[in-house]
């Protein structure tokens, strides 16, 4: 294999990126991000491996989500503080009721680029550039706002770090203190028969954490009660913003992309040979790689051999996105190569993105149910081949949307309109993300025997 460097993805096809009508200012903007900080740091980045060595042997269990996309418009303090309490709310539940230490990342700080199905879009004859997500474009139907431009690449970073300024200090300033799981409730959750489930939940945390202070383990001498650790992630798909993040850590020598935590690679962006795979194969991040209903097994193995050539534990994730009907067929095979070939890998399930469908009022939605269907599929399948379910991926927000149908609300196709605001993809809502988190928390305890 060629030498890896931060750039020699540019000598590989590449699919899925923008072609900007000003390459000048392309490369000034790419300047000037190469000389911005880092949002993350390589101490971080290694600690989020460890944590998922652990899932990966089968020690924790991982709970990634957060928006499809982020966008500038909505960008705002209340609604990462409301991803960032469902996340916690979520992984509370899988915590106590599933009694499995869980890992959190967010599809935040830096989810802002999308692949597409076209590189165009018409609309009454009229052809232009398909929405990216706002690091590239506006998806505003007009000549001007679909055309890339670069300068968004600074507005993105700028939001990152706010955003990962307010995860940081949420997570270690007194929000995510165990002593606060009442206050994690969202409102319009609060008053359905599942956020009394979770008050019900709460209390009982309520009372654990009197009788382990009675014990004499405080909150002032065990940082776990206190305080929480949520890491980021993001689709690497923009690799020029990707590359001029990438850093050479001072410590070790070893090349980290600090634009997040983790990054993954699209299941449209998985070539072994492209861009993407030869990006991601050379940072010591850890990396997720969506796994679709037409990945085969040489394709994986090739995959693990390219991007974990070590085998290093907490490396690779490897998320499975089939399709509710086509999981149980096709993700044995894969989850038995693994196996076989002695790979340490977390598998995670991405019940989201081989569900969407077009309800008859023209919105792209997802069902509950299929939803459902799908992680279900996921953990039969690991109970069958005896690996462990390590973790999984939802597209959600902390905010009362209507985007997905079903639930315990049972949003209709009719209630799609009322709000659905998504920059791309539907989103699970809060109780809907709940109520997953419940069915889970059940599985997981179960599984423990
Ligand atoms: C996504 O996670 O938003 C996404 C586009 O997923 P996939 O690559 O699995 O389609
Ligand atoms: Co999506």
């Amino acid at each position: 294999m060629q030498t890896w460097t931060p750039n020699s993805w540019r000598d590989k096809p590449i699919k899925q990126q923008p072609t900007y009508p000003d390459a000048t200012a392309l490369k000034d903007v790419e300047h000037q991000l190469r000389k911005l900080p880092p949002l993350v740091f390589a101490g971080e980045i290694r600690s989020l491996r460890e944590q998922l060595a652990n899932v990966a042997e089968g020690r924790a269990f991982l709970l990634q989500g957060g928006d499809c996309a982020e966008s500038f418009a909505e960008f705002s303090a209340d609604k990462i503080r409301d991803t960032f309490k469902i996340l916690l709310q979520m992984a509370v539940v899988m915590t106590f009721a599933g009694s499995s230490p869980v890992v959190k990342i967010g599809r935040m700080a830096g989810q802002f680029a999308k692949p597409r199905s076209a590189d165009t879009e018409t609309i009454e004859g009229v052809e232009l550039p398909s929405y990216r997500g706002d690091i590239i474009n506006d998806n505003e139907f007009t000549a001007e706002a679909r055309a890339a431009d670069p300068q968004r690449m600074l507005r993105a970073y700028h939001q990152a770090a706010s955003t990962q300024n307010l995860l940081r200090a949420f997570a270690q300033g007194g929000l995510a203190d165990l002593h606060q799981v009442h206050r994690w409730n969202l409102g319009f959750v609060e008053k359905s028969p599942l956020g009394e489930k979770y008050q019900h939940l709460a209390s009982q945390i309520d009372q654990a954490l009197a009788f382990m202070e009675a014990c004499g383990i405080r909150a002032n001498t065990t940082p776990q009660i206190h305080e929480t650790t949520v890491y980021t992630s993001h689709e690497a798909l923009l690799l020029g913003y990707e590359e001029a993040l990438t850093r050479q850590d001072s410590l070790t020598g070893g090349w980290y992309d600090c634009s997040a935590h983790m990054l993954w690679i699209g299941d449209r962006t998985r070539q072994p040979d492209h861009a993407h795979v030869e990006f991601l194969r050379g940072v010591k991040n850890p990396i997720g790689v969506k796994v679709g209903p037409t990945t085969g097994v040489d394709d994986l193995v090739r995959l693990m051999d390219t991007l974990n050539p070590e085998n290093i534990p907490g490396r690779l994730t490897l998320i499975a996105r089939m399709g509710a009907d086509k999981i149980t067929e096709h993700l044995p095979q894969l989850v038995r190569a693994v196996k076989a070939e002695g790979r340490s890998v977390v598998w995670s399930s991405d019940p989201m993105h081989g569900n969407t469908i077009k309800a008859s009022s023209g919105y792209k939605t997802r069902s509950v149910d299929a939803i459902l269907r799908e992680m279900k599929g996921f953990f039969e399948v690991h109970r069958a081949e005896g690996t462990h379910a390590g973790g999984v991926h939802f597209e959600m927000t902390g905010q009362n949307v209507t985007e997905c149908i079903g639930g315990a609300y049972q949003i209709t196709e009719e209630g799609l309109c009322r709000r659905y605001d998504t920059q791309c993809d539907p989103r699970l809502n809060g109780e809907q993300a709940l109520e997953l988190a419940f069915l889970i928390a059940d599985t997981l305890k179960a599984a423990r025997g």
